[in-house]
Order: C-alpha cells, then sequence, then structure tokens
C-alpha cells in the first residue's frame, strides 16, 4: 500500500509566465502541503513551464502551462483546493468571477491583484478609473496581510501587494496604540520586478540600472490602498504622503516612515511596541539597526527599526516584493486559509547575496 499524500492540496496558479506567478511555483514545488495542479497562461498555453522560468527546471521538468479553460475545468473537479490568482489587476476579477463558479467544495482563493483590495467598486474606480469587480465579489475578500488578522476570515484573500506589505507592517501597530499623527510620510524603493514580466520605457534594465529615482510622487495607487486598509484595522484614517523610488536592483523594497509622535518616546520604547505586537509573528522581526534588503531578499521575512528624535519617528520596513510582498505572503495566507500552521513551507531563510 503506498503511504498517504501530505501533498494533499491541489495547488492552481492563474497569471501564467509573470514574476509573481513564477515565485508561487518556486514556492508550492518546496511547500509539504501543497500539490502543484496546474498553472494557466494566456499568452502560451501548451509551452513548457521552464522555458518561462529556467530556474524552475529541476521543479517542473515536463510540466506545461494549460489554457484557463483547461485549469478551471481540473480546479472543478477537486474536492479542495487552493487558488492564487497573480494575473494582472483589471484582469484578475473576471478570472476570479468565473473561478467562483467552480464545483469545488473547499476552495480558497487569494488574489494578489488589486482587484479585490478595496470594499466598493466605486472606492476601486476612484483609484483604478474603471471598475473590475461588483460589490458583490468585492464582499468576499478581506484585505490584509496575515499578521494583522487575528481569526482565520470566513472570505477569500485579496493581498495588500508589495510596497503595501512594507508600509502596513510597520504603520499598523502605530495607529493601533495612537503613537503618532495621522500625517503620515513615507518613502519607498522596489527593485525591478515590482514593475512585473513585461519591459516598458521608464522600467527597462538599461534606465534603471546604475540609476535611482523618484516615480508617481504623492500619486501611487499603493497609498489609497494601504490607507484605506489601514482605517479599516484601526478605525484611523491617517493622511499617507508616499513617495517611491526604483532601486538598482531585481527584487526587495525598503521604505522608510516618517511621523511625528503624539507622546515622548524612544527608539527603544517603540521597538518593545513593534516586538509585543507581532510577538506571535513568525516572519516579523525587530532590528536594532537599520535593516539591510539583502538580509530578506529570496525570503518571506520582514524587518522593522525604529528610531525617534526630537518628537519624531523614523521606520523602516524591508522585505523581498516577490515573496513577503507577494506570493510568500500569499502562501502565509493559504497556509492559514487551509488550517496550516502560516511558517509551513515558508522558513527559507534569505538568500543573503543577490
Ligand atoms: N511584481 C511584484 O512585486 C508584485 C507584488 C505584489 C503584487 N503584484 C501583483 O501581482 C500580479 C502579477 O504581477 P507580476 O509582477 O507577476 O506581473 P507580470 O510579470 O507582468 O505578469 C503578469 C502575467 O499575467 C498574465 N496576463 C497578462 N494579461 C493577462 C490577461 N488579460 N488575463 C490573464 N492573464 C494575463 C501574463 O502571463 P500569460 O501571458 O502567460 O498569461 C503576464 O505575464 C499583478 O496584479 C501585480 O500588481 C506584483
Amino acid at each position: 500500500m503506498s503511504p498517504p499524500d501530505a501533498r494533499a492540496i491541489p495547488a492552481f496558479v492563474l497569471g501564467g509566465t509573470g514574476y509573481v506567478a513564477g515565485e508561487l511555483l518556486r514556492l508550492i514545488a518546496g511547500h509539504p502541503r501543497f500539490r502543484f495542479a496546474g498553472i494557466a497562461s494566456d499568452s502560451r498555453p501548451g509551452t513548457a513551464i521552464d522555458a518561462a522560468f529556467p530556474h524552475l527546471g529541476p521543479a517542473y521538468r515536463g510540466g506545461v502551462f494549460t489554457s484557463v479553460d483547461s485549469l478551471l475545468d481540473d480546479l472543478s473537479a477537486c474536492e479542495s483546493a487552493a487558488l492564487f490568482c497573480a494575473a494582472p489587476h483589471g484582469a484578475a476579477a473576471a478570472l476570479v468571477a468565473r473561478a467562483l463558479l467552480a464545483r469545488t467544495r473547499a476552495l480558497h482563493i487569494v488574489d494578489l491583484s488589486a482587484d479585490h483590495r478595496f470594499r466598493t467598486a466605486a472606492a476601486y474606480e476612484a483609484v483604478y478609473g474603471a471598475q473590475a469587480a461588483g460589490d458583490e465579489q468585492l464582499a468576499r475578500f478581506t484585505c490584509a496581510v496575515p499578521e494583522h488578522v487575528a481569526v482565520v476570515p470566513d472570505t477569500h484573500i485579496a493581498h495588500p501587494g508589495c510596497f503595501a506589505t512594507a508600509m502596513l507592517l510597520a504603520l499598523v501597530p502605530l495607529l493601533t496604540h495612537g503613537v503618532i499623527d495621522s500625517d503620515v510620510y513615507v518613502s519607498g524603493v522596489t527593485g525591478s520586478t515590482g514593475s512585473g514580466r513585461t519591459p516598458v520605457a521608464g522600467t527597462h534594465h538599461p534606465d534603471r540600472h546604475g540609476d535611482y529615482y523618484a516615480y508617481k510622487a504623492l500619486a501611487h495607487r499603493h497609498a489609497p490602498e494601504v490607507r484605506a486598509v489601514a482605517a479599516g484595522l484601526t478605525g484611523v484614517d491617517c493622511r499617507l504622503h508616499f513617495v517611491p523610488h526604483s532601486g538598482p536592483f531585481a527584487r526587495g523594497i525598503e521604505i522608510t516612515l516618517q511621523a511625528r509622535l503624539r507622546q515622548p518616546m524612544s527608539g527603544a520604547d517603540v521597538s518593545a511596541l513593534y516586538a509585543e505586537f507581532y510577538r506571535t509573528s513568525p516572519f516579523v522581526g525587530v532590528s536594532a539597526r537599520e535593516p539591510h534588503i539583502k538580509e530578506v531578499a529570496g525570503s518571506n521575512y520582514a524587518r522593522l527599526c525604529a528610531t525617534t528624535a526630537d518628537g519624531s519617528i523614523a521606520v523602516q520596513s524591508v522585505i523581498d516584493n516577490l515573496t513577503k510582498g507577494a506570493a510568500g505572503g500569499a502562501v502565509q495566507w493559504m497556509n492559514r486559509l487551509f488550517a496550516l500552521p502560516d511558517e509551513t513551507g515558508l522558513t527559507a531563510p534569505a538568500a543573503g547575496w543577490t
């Protein structure tokens, strides 16, 4: 008699040949309970997975991308399944709507796009200029990082995104404890994988390499997303002033958050507040000095560091945009939805030298 398959939960991926989809496949390959069950590509169905992701060859040799129709048929035939959606915003909502019709009895969805992050279609339209999901579909999703939700929600999950994860980890404890004013200033830098696979002017390697520049200053779509999620969790509607930057590296995010303190606090006081807030969170660490991206790149870990002086606070937060800020955070959520420990399949430390 063959032993029962521990990797019993079928895991499906929408979003084909994209960077986040590739990172999801990498994590699923090393996950002890999820079993790769299919990945759909709009542009390359029938082609080899390792042609798009050569680094995944050892884990996916012989595997091919399927069509969306074929993936949804396979999904529908499962008793239970994990579905990750890593399609672009605007396209994800329609794909998820089709998946929601699957006959799968226990289906859990984590959408990594922006399409299910807001509570209402009107709020989404105000930022993105067009509706994606209707209010009814949005009500079936919760948007947060796992660290900020104590009870597993009875909904699907909208992943807040990469810059948002770094910001929310730093911001939510401060708002929860009422220690900062509601004007919050954030400067952040992301590696080039944050812009996705398709090269466009301004995000292409020759432009980014050896350079460092701000973009969409005070006008980035992640600011209203973070503000809405933070307000929903803490009841504080802060004014978030966000200036993102492009960094000359492939993966990783660092943000520095600054605000005025409402009461005198030392850096050690704030570090203690963070340490207590994230006491049961295996992936969030508090550093005594400003953390580097290389301490977390390629891993699901995040590091925070707080300093105070003259009534103001500065907090650094570093994550890997593709892992904690996307695929890793999504797997962490999926672990929860299937009643597995958060850490399952995610404890590999950072690569150190990327
Ligand atoms: N990159 C990050 O750091 C990051 C972090 C957090 C969240 N996200 C979000 O995760 C999603 C994927 O990001 P990414 O960086 O992986 O983007 P990407 O590299 O541009 O990949 C997106 C993939 O989606 C597929 N696609 C394109 N148009 C589609 C359509 N109309 N319908 C279905 N699939 C379509 C394409 O693959 P096929 O042609 O093979 O289908 C494409 O390669 C986005 O919503 C993004 O906002 C990204």
